[in-house]
């Protein structure tokens, strides 16, 4: 299987949320044989998509622009599974992240097509790809944070599992590692079970929904 994973932190191989991504891909190893590419989206040379549809009409399937976004968009083409990976910035996806989604746009077609809930572009390749959202938040609550992420995920993706952390600041401190440890473990059994059935078990989910550190712990400790 090949996983693709994107990392949109601007820490890059710092950010805690990788140490999610990490322990996710060592809960698959151990069931599936993978290769695994990892993009560093804040290190490459993305631009912005100039919304020129040249990639629809001019080139179609190829970005008019030259920059690191053409090997980007091979290794999008040919993954089985998509990890993407970013710590929630104003309950929302960090900007260069999302420029990356925008300048996917090559990968769709022109044409519009009905869904149940309105219509879309779709895809201009056959190939099944699952997708899981690995991200952690600062705040201690999930609820009343993650739903604009959520939504704008359910639209993208017709399906996709998510792994979402509270107080994911603790993930990079090693003082408090007992906390991120024992989440990280619960990540790795998450990743174990995707890699054995396409889904995590309702009891890790519940395990994985709870905040790393007790709240009250937390705040006192937050500044
Ligand atoms: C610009 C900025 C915006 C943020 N917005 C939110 C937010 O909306 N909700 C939240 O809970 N945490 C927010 N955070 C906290 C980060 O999501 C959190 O620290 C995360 O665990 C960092 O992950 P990383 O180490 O992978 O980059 C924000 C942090 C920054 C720098």
């Amino acid at each position: 299987m090949k996983i693709l994973v994107l990392n949109a932190s601007p820490k890059g191989k710092h950010s805690g949320t990788m140490k999610l991504t990490e322990s996710f891909l060592e809960g698959i190893k151990k069931i599936e044989d993978c290769e695994i590419d990892v993009i560093d989206i804040y290190s490459l040379d993305i631009k912005p998509c100039e919304g020129c549809f040249g990639c629809w009409h001019k080139t179609p399937g190829a970005c008019v622009i030259q920059d690191d976004m053409s090997k980007c968009l091979e290794l999008l083409k040919e993954a089985d599974l998509i990890l993407w990976s970013f710590p929630l910035y104003h309950y929302s996806i960090p900007a260069k992240g999302k420029m990356f989604l925008e300048r996917t746009l090559p990968l769709v077609l022109p044409d519009l097509v009905k869904t149940p809930s309105g219509c879309t572009h779709p895809s201009r390749y056959d190939k099944e790809q699952k997708v899981v959202l690995l991200s952690s938040c600062g705040f201690y609550n999930i609820e009343n944070n993650y739903e604009g992420l959520l939504m704008q995920f359910s639209l993208l993706y017709k399906e996709y599992t998510k792994v979402l952390c509270a107080e994911g600041p603790l993930l990079n401190i090693p003082e408090v590692s007992y906390f991120a440890e024992q989440y990280l473990d619960n990540v790795r059994k998450a990743g174990e079970e995707y890699a054995r059935t396409g889904q995590i078990n309702e009891e890790t989910k519940e395990l994985l929904d709870k905040p790393m550190m007790p709240i009250d712990m937390y705040l006192e400790n937050a500044k």
